[in-house]
């Protein structure tokens, strides 16, 4: 059970400075500045071949999906994209053999991912499993796989093993970019990068107190967005997500470059919007976005590291610890955890259970 907390997502939550450390345990290598993932069954040979990586998933994991291929882009330069599971055997995908398949999922027991597994493979495609249940479904059906050590996940908004599978992906990207083009030095910036991670999410974790009075605002509201750029946009999806699955509120993501073009329609001071706003290459485009938004006094939530300056513009602020710029997604995920959590707990839900969704969805 639950124990002393209040709910499983809660304990959940709490557990990721651990879990997390359990996923890149045994993986790491210091010296070279690499991963080591036994479980692919890939030699280097095998791991250069790679032309193009098609990562498959369906909710948090696929959102989780598309920030790992955007770590395989950056750390590895092979082309890399994630799609729904859900659609992609409906559209007789093309199975290319160059291409690494990556199917991600929590349970292991997923349909619509399963089938997808079965589709790849049926066509002779190599289909590697991100996986946290040992011997599931598809994790049998799998050519190898990374399996993801979060241990039992209950609450059905995936917290602790979505990390992970964020992790693993880091792990994936740094082994596939040590093969080809990422140097030694890049290498070992983002296994330093890594090792520091478990320490800086139980920090942010630590702050949870200060975030439940904004979690409670954003309950208030009937509908929100959730933006960012690039490596935030994925971000922004899966904070929308988890807000909608637990607080039944409507929250919809969007890229910060995108909001001109459409949304910006509807901002006024009862649509809040959370945004991500990480010190990067796009940290100045990001705070333009963020003057349309509070020149239409639409109240702003933004996550953002200490170094960012908001100038004049009207934001509630939560900064989150620096790490390498592409393991900067997963420590902006974990404050929209809080979040949508505090928001649910204020608002009287089942979190663990909320209506109509299951943990895992096993019939089409
Ligand atoms: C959904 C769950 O139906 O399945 C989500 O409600 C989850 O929370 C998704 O992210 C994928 O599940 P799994 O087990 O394949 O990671």
């Amino acid at each position: 059970d639950a124990g002393d907390h209040e709910s499983y997502m809660h304990k959940e939550m709490l557990e990721q400075p651990v879990t997390a450390q359990a996923v890149l345990r045994g993986r790491l290598d210091e010296r070279f500045g690499t991963a080591h993932l036994g479980g692919l069954d890939m030699d280097a040979r095998d791991l250069r071949a790679v032309r193009r990586v098609k990562i498959l998933g369906c909710g948090s994991a696929y959102y989780v999906g598309q920030m790992g291929a955007a770590l395989i882009e950056e750390l590895a330069r092979i082309p890399a994209d994630a799609e729904a599971a859900s659609e992609f055997r409906y559209r007789d995908p093309v199975i290319e053999p160059d291409t690494l398949y990556v199917a991600v999922s929590q349970s292991g027991e997923t349909i619509d991912t399963l089938l997808a597994v079965q589709e790849v493979r049926r066509k002779g495609g190599r289909c590697v499993g991100l996986v946290n249940v040992v011997g599931s479904a598809i994790a049998r059906e799998c050519d190898g796989g990374i399996y993801l050590h979060a241990g039992p996940e209950v609450a059905v908004a995936s917290t602790k093993a979505l990390t992970n599978m964020f992790l693993g992906f880091a792990l994936l990207a740094l082994q596939l970019g040590r093969v080809r083009d990422l140097s030694i030095a890049d290498g070992k910036r983002l296994v330093a990068g890594l090792e520091k991670l478990p320490g800086q999410i139980e920090e942010i974790l630590a702050g949870e107190d200060d975030l439940v009075a904004v979690a409670k605002s954003l309950a208030e509201a009937r509908s929100l967005f959730f933006i960012g750029r690039v490596r935030g946009f994925p971000v922004a999806r899966e904070g929308a997500q988890k807000f909608k699955e637990i607080s039944y509120r409507h929250a919809e993501a969007y890229q910060t470059s995108e909001l001109k073009h459409g949304p910006l329609a509807l901002i006024d001071p009862e649509v809040p919007t959370v945004a991500l706003v990480p010190r990067d290459e796009l940290t100045e485009r990001n705070i333009g976005a963020l003057h349309e938004i509070d020149a239409r006094q639409g109240p702003l939530v933004v996550i953002t590291h200490a170094e960012v300056d908001l100038g004049e513009i009207g934001a509630r602020r939560i900064d989150v610890p620096r790490n390498e710029p592409e393991l900067d997604p997963i420590l902006l995920t974990i404050p929209l955890q809080l979040l949508a959590y505090h928001a649910a707990q204020h608002l009287g839900h089942d979190i663990d259970k909320p209506r109509n969704l299951a943990k895992s969805v096993t019939v089409e």
